[in-house]
């Protein structure tokens, strides 16, 4: 590191002093050298004086002209080309060289594969050409792609092809050309030889969009989901909140390598291939889910991020907040709703909430930022994305439409900010929204205890409802957020008992704004078991002295799916508690009858969805468990869990295997109805590995030799890996042998061999870094198997010796001089010492201090770090 990273803060913001209006960018396409020509037109909008400030990274400059003619008065800063002396308004022409096969960074122009493709989003293109890399900045984009025709047939980049030609050296162009203004962060570029999936959607007015799916050549069998999920996405957008697209041709091209998820470039999205490809053999049903979620979130980035963007990246949930909720409703609305929730309640404890109590904590609009990419998190998406949901349930449906409408209206073109969402929402239903905006500022996951009482003779029942959030690494002083509270009340016989005061029904959804409010209910004729937080209608954890009772009730009566879920979360919850307490005092597992017959109840129930079953069944993850704790033991959390697992499949060893026999599909389709059913019975067929040894290897081997499909060739992998049965070590050369060429597919199987339970999974671990189908340079690969084996597999992270922490410096020293986005998502687990005791703190200090002591420490690194260590 040259010099210590800035940080930057929000209320600094200021408008830029410079505008471009129009950009023609010219590409000389080549992997070695590509060569850059940007004409802009500017006008000065700013004091007289002052000096133009370019963002520029790693670019070598060939000539600078202003006005058309050579342009002395300039300096080259770090990170900037600064002009001064300008005219008012004036034609600015940059020519420089930059060198995509040697990016590894992924950021910018790179090469993936034989491809050559962008990255822009946050500050990517200031490694194409100096500009004003910033939201508030937008221009229309011409763009004209020069390359060697052979290599790169296809040319791509954002809004619509307007003319196209031939050289004489074998070399080819296209033009294309975006009508609508955007930041630079939207603009895209691809080249090469690929595989066209082509279909159309017509619009709701009518007008004919054509679609293009590019993949690698060979892959044409594995695009067909990717292509119905966009026009369900299309489809969708229009019923649901009534937005139609604008261009004329939609693309999204998949690339093997690439930092992210995917990114919504106008027209023109780029696609992890992870997120695009999929045929039954190759991929889980869990993939083509998430393949559904990713094309559509993209897609509805065209409205909520594109054609109105963020004014900077603080407000950067602005979009993706709402995105996610966008992507969210449209998986609910084309799938089970109940299970959706579920599992972004999953992530939001798991995860969420550990976020929340690391070094890294922030509000999901951050206030101080040194490295942007290190903001693309769990909090402004997921957090940000159950603040909308909030705003959702107080406003209604309705409501929440007519913001949205007049949201368009205000901001459509332009760049706005969270509180220019809000407003419009609060403008739009009337409903006053100013306290609520506090959820923007203060970081933490709000406790709300409840506490209640009965009175029979007054037949009047009382909530006394408390609210704190504990103080987190960025904030010390919080204050009373305005939540949200759903609740429903249960008779004995599990009918809903109205709620009502004076003689007026009361809104299910309960408004918390202070520290501490209570609530009457009267006519209350009965003692009632409450429901509380359904639907998870707040990021907050909830305390309530649950009886083993109550939550059994909810579990068999709640009316709702979610809640029943809940229920069994919260039984879960006090038996693992429980027992992680015991393991430390050297105690076997306790696991009372009750516990065990309210699942097995769930699991003989006719009248619940197979999929809802599987989600009970299913017990949290380990680092779910973790956050039941201040301080965490992961030996004694992956105890109890296989304790409890061998415990509940032992009880229900006869039921999962009755359901596991009566369940099989006889053939593979993607319908909601059958994942659900291929959910329970590889639920059912994972505590069968855990019961009886010898029929746990012959049901699980048999599985997997018969699959037609990857859900459940991979089920029976997973149990086989998790349970360590004797048949393991064949399943995985098997699926090795059979797979190694394709490293998406293989993605699965490092990932299994990560996670392993066994002792000596870090040398196997080190050991695949060697693996035929193992490389450092693709993202997927080293998420796959080291970013799991740190992040899941916690007993063996964490493990006494520091081994753990010790692998992780030496992966996190190559991949931070390699590609520092990758390796700032990497350390994450390494900066949460405080989560532990003082033995393992003092291991991963000494991790950190390693690592912050690189010569080449990236800004990314540094900023999570320094934060860990201070
Ligand atoms: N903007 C990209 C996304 O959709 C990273 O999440
Ligand atoms: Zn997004």
């Amino acid at each position: 590191m040259t010099q210590q990273p800035q940080a930057k803060y929000r209320h600094d913001y200021r408008a830029p002093d410079y505008q471009i209006s129009d950009i023609d960018l010219t590409f000389e396409l080549d992997a070695a050298s590509t060569r850059v020509t940007a004409v802009s037109q500017i006008t000065r909008q700013g004091a007289a004086d002052a000096p133009l400030r370019l963002d520029g990274e790693d670019l070598t400059l060939v000539s600078l002209e202003v006005n058309d003619a050579p342009w002395q008065d300039y300096r080259l800063d770090e990170g900037a080309l600064v002009l001064e002396n300008l005219p008012e308004r004036f034609t600015l022409r940059i020519v420089n060289d930059i060198s995509p096969a040697t990016n590894t960074a992924l950021e910018g122009l790179y090469q993936s594969g034989d491809a050559l493709c962008t990255q822009c989003e946050a500050e990517g293109f200031r490694h194409i050409t100096w500009y004003l890399d910033r939201p508030d900045v937008l221009a229309r984009f011409t763009t004209k792609l020069i390359a060697d025709k052979t290599r790169y047939p296809y040319l791509l980049a954002n809004g619509n092809r307007i003319a196209q030609g031939e050289l004489d050296n074998g070399q080819h162009w296209v033009q294309w050309e975006d009508p609508f203004p955007k930041p630079c962060y939207l603009f895209a570029l691809v080249a090469g030889d690929f595989d066209v999936l082509r279909d159309n959607f017509v619009t709701r007015s009518g007008r004919d969009v054509a679609l293009e799916l590019y993949v690698d050549r060979g892959n044409l069998d594995r695009a067909s989901w990717a292509m119905t999920s966009l026009k369900n996405s299309m489809k969708w957008d229009e019923d649901r909140f009534g937005l139609e697209y604008d261009l004329d041709i939609y693309m999204i091209v998949a690339v093997d390598f690439f930092n992210m998820g995917a990114m919504e470039n106008k027209g023109l999205n780029v696609f992890n291939s992870k997120f695009v490809l999929a045929r039954a053999q190759t991929a889980t049903d869990k993939d083509y889910l998430d393949i559904e979620r990713v094309i559509g979130h993209e897609y509805f980035h065209n409205w909520t991020g594109n054609r109105v963007t963020c004014r900077d990246w603080f407000q950067l949930s602005l979009k993706e907040g709402l995105t996610v909720f966008r992507d969210q409703e449209f998986s609910s609305d084309l799938g089970s709703r109940a299970v959706n929730r579920i599992n972004n309640v999953r992530t939001m404890r798991g995860m969420q909430f550990a976020e929340d109590a690391s070094p890294m904590a922030h509000p999901i609009r951050p206030d101080m930022v040194i490295e942007m990419n290190n903001f693309y998190t769990l909090t402004v998406y997921e957090k940000g994305s159950e603040v909308i949901r909030m705003l959702h349930t107080l406003l209604g449906e309705a409501n929440f439409q007519k913001g949205m409408q007049l949201y368009f209206e205000r901001h459509d073109g332009s760049a706005a900010t969270c509180d220019d969402f809000v407003q419009a929402m609060e403008d739009a239903s009337n409903v006053d929204l100013s306290h609520f905006r506090r959820w923007y500022s203060q970081s933490g996951t709000p406790v709300v205890s409840v506490r209640d009482d009965y009175n029979p003779e007054t037949e009047q029942y009382t909530l006394t409802i408390s609210q704190h959030t504990p103080p987190t690494a960025d904030q010390a002083e919080k204050l009373p957020l305005h939540i949200p509270f759903d609740i429903e009340l249960y008779d004995n016989e599990g009918k809903v008992i109205p709620l009502q005061k004076g003689g007026h029904p009361v809104h299910n959804v309960l408004n918390l704004t202070q520290a501490e409010q209570t609530f009457v209910f009267d006519n209350v004729y009965f003692q009632p078991v409450p429901s509380l937080l359904r639907e998870f209608s707040a990021p907050v954890k909830l305390e309530y002295k649950w009886s083993d009772q109550q939550l059994t009730f909810l579990m068999r009566h709640a009316r709702n799916d979610f809640s029943r879920w809940d229920a069994a979360q919260s039984l879960l919850t006090t038996y693992i508690k429980l027992n992680v307490a015991r393991h430390q005092q050297g105690l076997p597992l306790s696991l009372p009858l009750h516990v065990a017959d309210a699942f097995r109840a769930i699991l003989l129930d006719d009248q619940l969805s197979p999929a809802l079953k599987a989600e009970i069944l299913t017990l949290p993850s380990a680092n779910e468990m973790a956050e039941l704790f201040q301080i965490i033991d992961p030996v004694a959390i992956a105890a109890v869990r296989e304790a409890l697992t061998r415990t509940l499949a032992k009880e229900l060893a006869d039921e999962c295997l009755a359901v596991y026999n009566a369940t099989k599909l006889d053939e593979y389709r993607v319908d909601h109805a059958d994942i659900g059913q291929r959910a329970l019975r590889n639920t059912c067929l994972r505590y069968l590995a855990f019961g009886d040894a010898q029929l746990a290897d012959k049901l699980v081997t048999t599985q997997y030799q018969e699959a037609d499909n990857m859900t459940d060739a991979m089920a029976a992998l997973s149990a086989a890996v998790a349970a360590q049965l004797p048949c393991r070590e064949a399943l995985l050369a098997e699926y090795d042998e059979q797979w190694h060429k394709d490293g998406l597919v293989m993605d699965k199987w490092f990932v299994l061999q990560a996670t392993s339970p066994a002792t000596d999974v870090l040398n196997t671990v080190r050991g695949l870094l060697n693996h035929r189908s193992f490389t450092f340079g693709n993202p997927n690969r080293v998420r796959a198997l080291i970013g799991t084996f740190a992040s899941s597999n916690p007993a063996a992270f964490h493990a006494e010796d520091g081994s753990g922490y010790q692998f992780m410096v030496e992966m996190l020293s190559e991949l931070n001089s390699r590609n520092p986005q990758v390796a700032s998502r990497l350390i994450e687990p390494l900066i949460r010492l405080k989560r532990y005791d003082e033995k393992r703190q003092a291991l991963m200090r000494n991790a950190l201090e390693q690592l912050k002591a690189l010569p080449n420490l990236s800004g990314d690194l540094y900023e999570k770090i320094s934060k860990a260590l201070a």
